[in-house]
């Protein structure tokens, strides 16, 4: 076996997997103001930033050949019952109309969720201490037609309620946005990891936590019905999410279903990996490769990632 890995021309011949930036997602927060670009703590490297400044990276996105942004808002307030999300005016659909006018070849993909403009942090309307799922879809769906109204290429619901998909491909189609495929965020577990992006886009729960609605991370069978039951209500594209303690459930989805499969490497994969090259532990561009690689060798031909501009500028 070894004969084929004695040179580098030789490995290059041989791989199996190649990574290229079109298939990259960088996640980006847009927050009030005008010239704001506020280091993440947790997340070096990313930013939360005012609508002028998202304007800015984006071109640089856009040259780095990456394939496309995903947007998360932190709204000026917020509520209980999370206006802020499906305002026409609201801080991602003021951002979309910006970057759209500017690059409108980039693709611009919203994350459709509550818990950024809810003021007790949760992805839904409270009744009785727990999310309520039904009411939950009327603001989702209002969402995703106003993020579409702002010029959204697709729309990515990670709410984990209930019937998400289906309420919002029905808003969509009777707003005639027949054409705005739906991301589903379809296997989405409760996990420790999403730590560091609860800081970012100040979304931490007030109360309790989120596993009445995402999932257990024991079950991956449960994984796979809640991936089959998105398509049936319409998802174009499916995401497992995080990425690399998920593994064994991106290559059983790619085996199993044929629509295109994203994986989200979350925000603490990300500050996992950035706090140890910190220390000196860890070698940063091998440790972002090598998980970048593990990723799309499961399956997920599209992956969402923090370390989307220095993969993609290592790749050029
Ligand atoms: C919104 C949402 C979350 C993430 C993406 N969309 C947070 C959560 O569910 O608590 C996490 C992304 C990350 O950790 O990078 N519901």
């Amino acid at each position: 076996m070894r004969r084929l890995r004695s040179t580098e021309p030789l490995r290059n011949l041989v791989r199996e997997t190649r990574l290229s930036p079109s298939q990259f997602i960088l996640p980006l927060f847009v927050c009030p103001g005008e010239g704001v670009r506020r280091e993440i703590g947790s997340m070096p490297g990313n930013f939360q930033m005012s609508v002028d400044r998202i304007v800015q990276e984006c071109g640089e996105v856009h040259s780095l050949g990456i394939g496309g942004v995903i947007l998360f808002g932190l709204p000026e307030t917020k509520d209980e019952i999370a206006s802020g999300g499906y305002a026409e005016d609201g801080i991602v659909q003021k951002a979309l109309r910006a970057i759209k006018r500017e690059h409108p070849k980039l693709l611009a993909i919203t994350d459709v969720c509550n818990c950024e403009y809810t003021s007790h942090g949760h992805c839904g309307k409270i009744v009785d201490g727990d999310v309520d799922n039904d009411s939950t879809l009327e603001w989702l769906a209002a969402a995703a037609v106003s993020h579409a109204r702002a010029g959204a290429d697709m729309v990515a619901p990670s709410d984990m309620m209930d019937g998400r998909v289906g309420a919002i491909r029905l808003a969509l189609d009777s707003h005639g946005f027949e054409k705005t495929p739906i991301l589903s965020y379809a296997a989405k577990f409760a996990s420790a990891f999403y730590g560091p992006f609860r800081e970012a886009a100040d979304s931490a729960p007030q109360f309790g936590d989120r596993r009445s609605y995402q999932m257990d991370p024991a079950n991956g069978r449960e994984a796979m019905r809640e991936i089959a039951l998105d398509l049936e209500e319409g998802a174009d594209m499916i995401m497992v999410k995080p990425a690399l303690a998920y593994l064994d459930l991106i290559a059983e989805a790619r085996r199993r279903f044929d629509a295109p499969l994203a994986a989200y490497q979350v925000s603490g994969e990300y500050s996992m990996i950035m706090a140890a090259v910190r220390n000196g532990w860890i070698d940063h561009d091998r440790a972002m490769m090598e998980t970048l690689t593990s990723i799309y060798r499961a399956g997920a031909g599209v992956i969402v990632t923090y370390f989307a501009k220095p993969a993609a500028r290592l790749l050029s």
